[in-house]
């Protein structure tokens, strides 16, 4: 099975744990580090964030601190459905650990620059980091596989009637991204809000009782609280870790290849991926977009690495 080299870019975050949690154990995937930005907390809170849960899941990569607000927008947190400190629900050991001394955009050049084979850069969170590295090093462009990211939709939004809460917090940022000519792959909500932590899912990886499954089920669990209260929903969608089980295994996906427009117009639907579906503007294609998934395998996907650890 081939490696995939990754740097994972995240905003910690229930569902960014749990694609911590995937990208750091798994086979296929090759974590080169973590960089992380504000969205669903402020910049240090999902910093430390991220530390912690490296430190409890014993995961060794360097972990950079991007951007504390989008390009152009201030940041506004997702303080409902992430709690205070952007992570509620478990109490992590004293934290032994700290940042890597280079920035986000500093590790992102260096590494994509260094690196002999080409890099896929996962993004789960506002795409401000991404965005930066490529405006100050477009030479990275020529050893980036494929940016995979969470965000955006088809459909509808989460935070607006158009927009996904990633795209969302920073419009620009995914613009640059989109129009980079790079391969983006594109997982939105249309696929993420089907992959939901029903009671049953709770059940089944509670009943697995190792280090990992107690730290997605203490997580999962106020994770279905905010959810419940702020959309009425039964069982959170798992929106972030569909893109490291989509690199370990890319069948789960139904991708298709379309041309998708960011909406940076500041009207009603700023911040929304406007995607050409039906080929009406016969516009150049520039995203895949993942229109289905196969959410069994999904789990059994999580299952097998909340087994592991
Ligand atoms: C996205 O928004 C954040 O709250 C989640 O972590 C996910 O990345 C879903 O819209
Ligand atoms: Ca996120």
């Amino acid at each position: 099975m081939k490696t995939r080299k990754i740097i994972l870019d995240c905003d910690p975050g229930h569902d960014d744990a749990i694609a911590i949690l995937l990208a750091g154990s798994n086979p296929a995937i090759d974590l080169l580090g973590i960089t992380v930005v504000a969205g669903n907390q402020t910049l240090i809170k999902t910093g430390i964030n991220t530390l912690n849960l490296c430190q409890y899941l014993e995961i060794d990569v360097p972990v950079c601190l991007g951007s504390a607000n989008p390009i152009i927008k201030n940041i506004e947190v997702c303080e409902l459905i992430h709690g205070e400190t952007g992570l509620d629900g478990f109490d992590f050991e004293t934290l032994k650990r700290d940042f890597d001394s280079r920035s986000a955009v500093e590790f992102i050049v260096q590494t994509i620059l260094d690196s002999k084979d080409p890099i896929t850069v996962v993004t789960t969170g506002p795409m401000t980091n991404l965005a930066l590295a490529i405006k100050v090093e477009p030479k990275i462009l020529e050893n980036i596989e494929e940016v995979v990211l969470m965000g955006g939709s088809y459909t509808n939004g989460n935070v607006s009637p158009a927009a996904e809460f990633n795209i969302f917090t920073d419009p620009e940022a995914a613009y640059i991204v989109f129009n980079s000519k790079l391969k983006v792959t594109m997982i939105g909500l249309d696929v993420t809000r089907q992959v939901k932590v029903l009671p049953e899912i709770i059940s089944r990886m509670e009943g697995i009782n190792t280090k990992s499954s107690i730290l997605f089920t203490k997580l999962m669990k106020v994770f279905n609280e905010n959810q419940k209260s702020v959309f009425g929903l039964e069982g959170g969608p798992l929106h972030d870790p569909v893109t490291i089980a989509y690199l370990i295994d890319p069948t789960i996906l139904d991708l298709k290849y379309m041309h998708c427009d960011i909406d940076i117009s500041h009207g009603p639907s700023y911040g929304r991926t406007n995607c050409d579906i039906f080929d009406y503007l016969h516009l150049e294609k520039n995203t895949f977009v993942a229109m289905d998934i196969n959410s069994n395998r999904f789990w059994d996907i999580v299952e097998i690495e909340l087994k592991n650890k």
